[in-house]
């Protein structure tokens, strides 16, 4: 199984950079403090795939998300949209900085790959 390293601190603050994992695009977003507070504030009732972002984010400043969109698999862009995280000019879906689906026809939150965190500095992807 092919895994990806991330050295966190070459992606600053207010960052989404994009890397390349098992053929897909890999999205790795370093959350600002407003980003996180917007996002855990954000009634889970109201949403087309109710997740928390606690459940979706094992830190809350790191993002880890699979960059397909999950209506036809286009690469969303990120800052981009109505909800500050991701949007996919293909058909219109806006995604939060939770990467769940807010607006538009995609029907499942961005899908979270597998991760961890050996160390402070350091992501392990797969
Ligand atoms: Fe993203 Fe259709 S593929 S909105």
């Amino acid at each position: 199984l092919a895994k990806i390293e991330i050295k966190l601190s070459d992606i600053p603050e207010g960052k989404n950079v994009t890397f390349k994992w098992r053929g897909k695009p890999l999205f790795i977003r370093h959350r600002t403090a407003d980003e996180i507070s917007t996002e855990r504030s954000v009634d889970v009732s109201t949403l087309r795939d109710p997740q928390h972002d606690s459940d979706r984010a094992q830190k809350p400043e790191w993002l880890v998300l699979i960059g397909v969109c999950t209506h036809l698999g286009c690469v969303p862009i990120a800052n981009s949209g109505d909800f500050g995280g991701y949007y996919c000019p293909c058909h219109g879906s806006h995604y939060d900085a939770s990467g769940r689906i807010r607006k538009g026809p995609a029907p499942l939150n961005l899908e979270i790959p597998p991760y961890e965190f050996p160390d402070e500095n350091l992501l392990v992807v797969g």
